[in-house]
């Protein structure tokens, strides 16, 4: 929605494996503008090409991967797959077409267990799990791929947490299941759908012991990839931002601003630390900054009201 503000014209490209196309009709019926969609998987060389030969494509932004680090234990053939090979397809076929411009969705993962914070972007990198080896081979593959050929323009945009939904209520995340995340678990306590929250661990060296989290309003996300794009429209090059607040938040304090932005209260009981979670992470936010001239805008209770809002309005009527 960002984007069609701005005046792109927009191509969809999504299997829906984890979405639904309903939305597309949300986005419509929030900017009154029209989304060309494409019912395919980028593992499809065949589809891509075709996509490619209808329209001219100036910019690819990459969202497509699957994203949940516990189920990535599970199924990782099916990560490194559709995640990996998907890449290498997408890529090949904007290579082909001669589009050489894209944004890429990584994640703070692959700062693994960070040795100070804030987090800059030059710092180690490793992965605990197959999704964030995932994102660090992609991370990898597009480095090699503008080594081989500097017509390219690349930009890794390193989410945190992403939170929220958009402000009309009408579009936000709608997991499947169980959520794994907390604002999600955090909203369905909320509705009553599930019980209790399940605080992971409330030892941790951090002002109250809960873990710390850098939580992004999704909204800021957008303003950030459309800055991404204007920065690979305009030169070539590859770069890597981290997409944070540069603060952090403890669980406690996300699920206080929560019970006051929904007027619900939130029961929750401490259980042991989730194997694999690390005690605090945020980010230093000054190089997208200084680069890409974009900074975050809403703070915790705007992504709080707004995550409740879609929750309570739309949520659970559709998924998207
Ligand atoms: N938490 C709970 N209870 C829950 C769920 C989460 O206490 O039911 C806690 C976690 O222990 C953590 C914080 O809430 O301290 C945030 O947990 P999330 O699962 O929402 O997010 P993570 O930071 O663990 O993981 C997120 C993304 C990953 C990404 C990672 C690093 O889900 O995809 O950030 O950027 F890899």
């Amino acid at each position: 929605m960002e984007l069609l503000n701005e005046g792109y014209e927009i191509i969809c490209v999504d299997n829906c494996y984890n979405s639904s196309p309903d939305v597309l009709n949300r986005i419509e019926k929030i900017t009154s503008k029209k989304v060309k969609f494409y019912h395919d998987d980028i593992l499809d060389a065949a589809a891509l090409k075709r996509i490619f030969s209808e329209n001219k494509v100036d910019a690819v932004i990459h969202f497509a991967g699957l994203k949940a680090v516990g189920e990535s234990v599970s199924i990782p053939l099916q990560y490194y797959h559709n995640n990996i090979s998907g890449t290498l397809v997408l890529c090949q076929a904007m290579k082909d077409a001669n589009v050489k411009n894209i944004v890429f969705s990584s994640s703070a993962t692959v700062y693994g267990l960070p040795k100070s914070l804030p987090i800059q972007e030059n710092f180690p990198l490793s992965a605990t799990n197959p999704y964030g080896q995932t994102k660090l081979m992609i991370e990898q593959i597009l480095q090699d791929l503008y080594v081989s050929d500097p017509g390219w323009s690349i930009s890794i945009l390193r989410y945190f947490n992403p939170v929220g939904a958009h402000k009309s209520g009408l579009i936000g995340e709608a997991p499947k299941g169980i959520p794994n995340n907390l604002m999600p678990y955090v909203t369905q306590v909320a509705t009553g759908k599930l019980p209790q929250l399940k605080i992971f661990g409330n030892d941790y060296p951090t002002p109250d012991g809960t873990g710390v989290r850098d939580y992004i309003h999704v909204s800021d996300l957008a303003s950030g990839h459309s800055a991404a794009l204007k920065r690979v429209l305009s030169q070539t090059g590859i770069d890597v931002y981290n997409l944070g607040t540069g603060k952090g938040n403890s669980v406690l304090e996300l699920l206080h601003a929560f019970e006051k932005a929904s007027g619900r209260k939130i029961p929750y009981e401490f259980v042991p630390r989730r194997s694999g979670d690390i005690a605090s992470c945020y980010a230093d936010p000054t190089k997208a900054k200084k680069e890409l001239h974009w900074e975050t805008t809403r703070d915790l209770n705007e992504m709080c009201e707004d995550s409740w809002r879609w929750q309570s309005q739309s949520s659970g009527k559709t998924s998207d």
